[in-house]
């Protein structure tokens, strides 16, 4: 025991703050099953290489079952003084079965059995993000499809640009939240490889299987390298970058439903459920959890450096730094698994405000680039288009006008080639209707890009 001294070879117990210090079992327990699972694994292989016996199988098998039921049922004592998940559980499993759990880690260390437990947990993970990504994305697309014809203005610079619908800007980031599926999909091809066999760092002496584990664990191969199975968290580390941008585009989506909800610009309401109220302003109603979601995201960027900070001094092979890999790599977990369900449910609680969209679209000229293509499609040069219509713009600020309220004889005379036909470029509806190509945010295009995406996620 811990409590005492680890072996025959120390002859003075660790002090309990060096006992708190070094121990991981207060959260490196959140990794159990996949400890259980991976213990499974191994033990199957040594028994089917007559490493072990049946009989020792057998009861490694029964053991790991109670255990797991213990668990579960939030029965088993984690002890401080095995510092880790990983003794916590042998020492359960020796008190049940006797010899049989002191023969489980035979060929194996706690080295490549930690890494293991990770690249099982991350992978989880992935799985579990990805599924959300999808409902978020599906919760987005059918914002847009009820809104693919909701006129809004576009911003640049945060200053009105060009109309566009808001069924457009919702699908800016179902393709952003498509690419952070296609990113963790790809980090999954490197997480997916077994470092069990690598022992503390060289291999082992006994005759293991590595690929037999790997193929009951789900692994598409091993990690060819002992050291670098062992020691490395690149894995980790890339998960933590994909999460990090997830979590960005979540932050400028964030952004946007706070603005938007502002008075000031009124475009959206969100569901009372996602917001609350102020302790001393009773007329308040804030978009808390968007503005958490901005907050958090700062939080997964710090795991990140973290992780890459972790690992930049650490010679090979194994160092007890990597045990601090855990927590940053857990509640990255956690943080985006909360706010993607929560995002997602909250999609489903916006209500748009088409008017207040509309009348933001009609102020700010934001069709002024539909009236020098018009000219441009009459015959003048781009560049003198630009000039004619800016102009024109002058002019309607300084008469407080927008440009459809200007007559066709006040249009003509800042280009003779304005004819009646001018009136329908002028209008929002016109506009958007015009951009009519592949990406582009006129409503058909939009309900295209529907179709694209309900057939990408398969419903
Ligand atoms: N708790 C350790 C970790 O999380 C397990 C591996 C410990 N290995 C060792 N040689 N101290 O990394």
């Amino acid at each position: 025991k811990k409590g005492e001294a680890w072996s025959a070879r120390f002859s003075e117990p660790v002090s309990d703050l060096v006992k708190r210090y070094t121990a991981s079992v207060f959260f490196d327990k959140r990794l159990a099953l996949f400890d259980i699972e991976g213990s499974l694994a191994h033990a199957e292989m040594l028994h089917a290489q007559a490493i072990i016996s049946p009989a020792d199988y057998a009861e490694i098998q029964r053991g790991m079952a109670q255990i797991s039921q213990e668990i579960a049922a939030g029965q088993f004592e984690w002890l401080l003084d095995l510092e880790d998940v990983h003794l916590n559980i042998e020492k359960r499993l020796t008190e049940l079965v006797g010899d049989a759990g002191k023969r489980l880690h035979t060929g194996r260390s706690r080295n490549d059995q930690v890494a293991t437990d990770i690249r099982l947990y991350v992978r989880s993970a992935i799985d579990d993000i990805t599924a959300l990504l999808a409902t978020l994305r599906g919760a987005l697309t059918d914002l847009a499809e009820q809104h693919a014809d909701t006129i809004m203005p576009g911003f640049t610079h945060m200053q009105v640009a060009q109309p566009i619908t808001f069924g457009h800007h919702m699908l800016a980031y179902v393709e952003m939240f498509g690419r952070d599926a296609e990113r963790m999909a790809d980090t999954r091809k490197r997480v997916n490889r077994l470092p069990l066999g690598a022992a503390a760092l060289a291999g082992t002496t006994f005759p293991i299987d590595r690929l037999r584990v790997a193929k009951t664990l789900g692994f598409d191969d091993v990690c060819h390298n002992s050291l670098d199975a062992v020691s490395d968290r690149d894995f980790a580390i890339e998960f933590c970058a994909a999460s990090a941008v997830l979590m960005m585009h979540v932050s400028r989506m964030a952004e946007e439903l706070v603005i938007w909800m502002s008075p000031r610009i009124g475009f959206i309401d969100i569901a009372d459920r996602f917001c609350t109220g102020s302790s001393i302003m009773p007329q308040k109603k804030n978009p808390d959890v968007p503005e958490l979601a901005r907050g958090k995201t700062g939080r997964v960027y710090g795991h990140l450096i973290g992780l890459l900070t972790l690992m930049k001094g650490q010679p090979l092979a194994y160092n007890k730094d990597n045990q601090e890999d855990k927590e940053p790599l857990f509640d990255t977990v956690d943080t985006v698994i909360d706010t993607l369900r929560i995002f997602a449910d909250m999609a489903g609680g916006i209500t748009v405000k088409p008017e207040a969209m509309r009348a933001a679209a009609l102020q700010g000229y934001a069709t002024a680039t539909d009236l020098a293509d018009y000219l441009v499609k009459k015959g003048l040069p781009f560049r003198d288009a630009h000039e004619a219509v800016a102009l024109a713009v002058r002019a309607c600020v300084d008469a407080g006008c927008d440009l459809a309220d200007l007559s066709l004889e006040q249009l003509r005379a800042f280009s003779p080639l304005t004819g009646e036909d001018v009136f329908e470029v002028l209008t929002l509806e016109g506009s958007v209707a015009a951009r009519d190509h592949v990406g582009g945010t006129a409503p058909r295009q939009v309900r295209e890009a529907i179709a694209r995406v309900r057939t990408q996620l398969g419903r």
